[in-house]
């Protein structure tokens, strides 16, 4: 997810664009770039860092212009730098470009300009369909505009793009499809941006740009066209959300947006990987260092907080299926204690931000005694995803909720790829198994949705029980990790006592807590373990607990137990995780706005632990 600000008018372009850029940072923040335009001139500014550096840099230059573009950076193609920062200029210098989406076939595109003596300065592929684009001008003899409709034929993937050209010195061209894109009409002049907060201080008439349509923008004048060059009619709208809902996307707070994203996120972690139809997983970091985790003496999984939970739920699944030997350490235990850390062993790495302190620590501790380093990470190109020798990106974009909810799942959908991948190529899994747990896999994205249509379910449990002062977070097997992840979240989010366990651990000494004022929620879905779960729940019901379960569609039994039961679609075991986690993160957020807690920002907590 990248921001993107434009603007064609009478006034200076730099400082709306920059502070549009600002107001987007939450959309991504590795790096930033203005294009500005003036007698056709073409200036670039593009730096690595947050947009206050970029604005630093410029002091004293010469930034006069009526017409910019700028862009703020998630790095998804290439690490944060200056020269993969946007705008990119095509190779004759004379337009410049920005993008937000995934280009999906741009390796192939590159090939064949590469072939045509095309040269690259950038990792990205944004620079790619820009000189494609310059190219298909440059060869039809064409407009810009029609150079991008053809181009816009043949790309797969998303994009937003906005484009300016120095042989028309007043116009913006945009494009846009699966990411979004708003036009604010102004008198005699336009903005446009990725969501309205840019717009709003300026003008409420806005259009939102749908799929497939270019918008061709000048000062006094928008014109809307389809990819076949048929004019569009813009559908004009007035803004009724004021600047924080609208950063929020409409939701009351990140949180509760990044929970209801995660249908297109898990979707994107599994884009151009999982195959189903090729009944293929396909990730540069396992493929290419594949001998090195088939020969590992063992895996050792190093993280900290909900990441340490994925790789619980890695080391239940990996341990089943590739029959590799694998230990979970927290980071800030390893890190001092002298672990037996040996060339042969593979560590994975998890972390949302890729800058965890103890991780950090604990990974270069693990390399200096010769271990492979594999990290999954969220935050492109960060320490984390330097020091590991390869890794996978969980393309959860941006995380501002410093609740990890949308990073959690990405990361266990990396982690089950890898499991996969991994025992696809030891055969140490069935090829009737393997089929059935990638189409599993691929329908986790509707089923969560499916789980989010009744939210509302969740949020009157949670007004049921946000007065207890304790709950405790049962689970068994695959989602024993996952009922330690409800009760930190239920922690870190409404400051409530929580505690997970194995649903078998209770008789060893927690049952004593057992009352009728105490709050039990049990993961009872439909797996090996139903039958053991389901004891378990007798057990807490004869001593008066009050049960409130996760339950598979269907399960009357695990219901009948229950003083309030939330139902999510079947799905195999080792893919459950992915969803049992969703009614958890829901019930952590509508306990903690229901005690009035700014669930965003809780109390003592910070989104990146970067110091001891
Ligand atoms: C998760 O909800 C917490 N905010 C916290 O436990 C977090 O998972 C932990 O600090 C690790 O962070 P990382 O994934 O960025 O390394």
């Amino acid at each position: 997810m990248c921001g993107i600000v434009g603007y064609t008018g009478q006034r200076q372009a730099y400082p709306i664009v920059l502070k549009g850029l600002k107001r987007l940072e939450y959309r991504g923040y590795d790096s930033s770039g203005v294009a500005l335009l003036k007698d056709k001139h073409l200036k670039v500014f593009k730096k690595k860092g947050k947009v206050a550096e970029l604005e630093e840099s410029l002091i004293g230059t010469d930034i006069d212009a009526n017409i910019g573009i700028g862009h703020t950076r998630w790095a998804t193609h290439g690490e944060p730098s200056d020269r993969n920062a946007h705008p990119h200029t095509s190779k004759s210098g004379r337009i410049a470009m920005i993008h937000n989406g995934i280009i999906e076939n741009y390796a192939l595109i590159k090939q064949d300009l590469l072939k045509k003596g095309y040269s690259f300065t950038s990792d990205t592929d944004t620079e790619v369909l820009l000189n494609f684009i310059e190219d298909i001008q440059t060869n039809n003899d064409c407009t810009v505009e029609e150079a991008l409709r053809i181009a816009l034929k043949r790309v797969t993937g998303a994009y937003c793009i906005l484009l300016i050209e120095q042989d028309n010195p007043d116009t913006i061209i945009a494009a846009r499809k699966g990411s979004p894109l708003v036009i604010g009409i102004g008198k005699g002049e336009h903005f446009l941006a990725s969501d309205a907060s840019p717009i709003i201080e300026y003008t409420k008439e806005v259009v939102y740009v749908n799929d497939y349509e270019l918008a061709i923008v000048k000062p006094d004048e928008l014109v809307l066209k389809n990819l076949g060059n048929e004019k569009v009619t813009p559908f004009v709208t007035k803004l009724d959300m004021d600047l924080a809902a609208i950063e929020k996307g409409g939701y009351d707070h990140f949180m509760i947006k990044e929970i209801f994203e995660q249908p297109s996120t898990i979707f994107d972690c599994l884009r151009g990987r999982l195959d189903v139809k090729e009944g293929s997983i396909k990730m540069s970091g396992v493929d290419d260092n594949i001998e090195q985790l088939l020969n590992a003496n063992r895996i050792m999984i190093i993280a900290c907080g909900t990441s340490w939970h994925a790789g619980l739920v890695a080391e239940y699944i990996i341990e089943e299926l590739c029959r590799i030997p694998v230990e979970v350490e927290y980071a800030s235990e390893f890190r001092y204690r002298n672990p037996i850390v040996n060339k042969g062993d593979v560590i994975i790495a998890i972390s949302q931000s890729g800058e965890t302190a103890d991780t950090i620590v604990a990974l270069e501790k693990a390399k200096e005694n010769g271990a492979f380093i594999f990290g999954v990470v969220n935050a492109v190109g960060s320490s984390i995803a330097r020091i590991s020798n390869a890794g996978a990106y969980t393309h959860a974009g941006p995380e501002i909720g410093v609740a990890s909810t949308k990073a959690f799942t990405g990361q266990l959908a990396v982690l089950m790829m890898v499991a996969l991948n991994i025992a696809k190529h030891k055969k140490t899994i069935s090829q009737e198994k393997y089929d059935g747990l990638i189409k599993e896999l691929q329908l986790v994205p509707e089923k969560v949705d499916a789980i989010l249509k009744n939210a509302d379910e969740i949020k009157a449990i949670a007004e049921k029980y946000k007065d207890a002062s304790d709950f405790l977070f049962l689970g068994r097997g695959y989602n024993f990790p996952i009922a330690l992840e409800g009760a930190l979240k239920l922690k870190e989010i409404s400051y409530i006592h929580a505690e997970g366990y194995p649903a078998a651990e209770m008789k060893h000494g927690p049952i004593a807590l057992v009352d009728e004022t105490l709050p039990v929620v049990f993961i009872a879905t439909n797996d090996a373990y139903h039958e053991k779960i389901v004891s378990n729940m007798q057990e807490i019901k004869a001593r008066k607990g009050r049960i409130i379960s996760i339950i598979t569609e269907g399960d009357s039994i695990s219901k009948e137990l229950s003083e309030d039961a939330f139902a999510i679609p079947a799905t195999d075991e080792i893919i459950a995780p992915l969803l049992t986690v969703i009614p958890l993160q829901l019930l952590s957020y509508y306990v903690g706005t229901a005690k009035g807690i700014d669930v965003d920002k809780p109390r003592n907590l910070a989104k990146s632990v970067t110091v001891e």
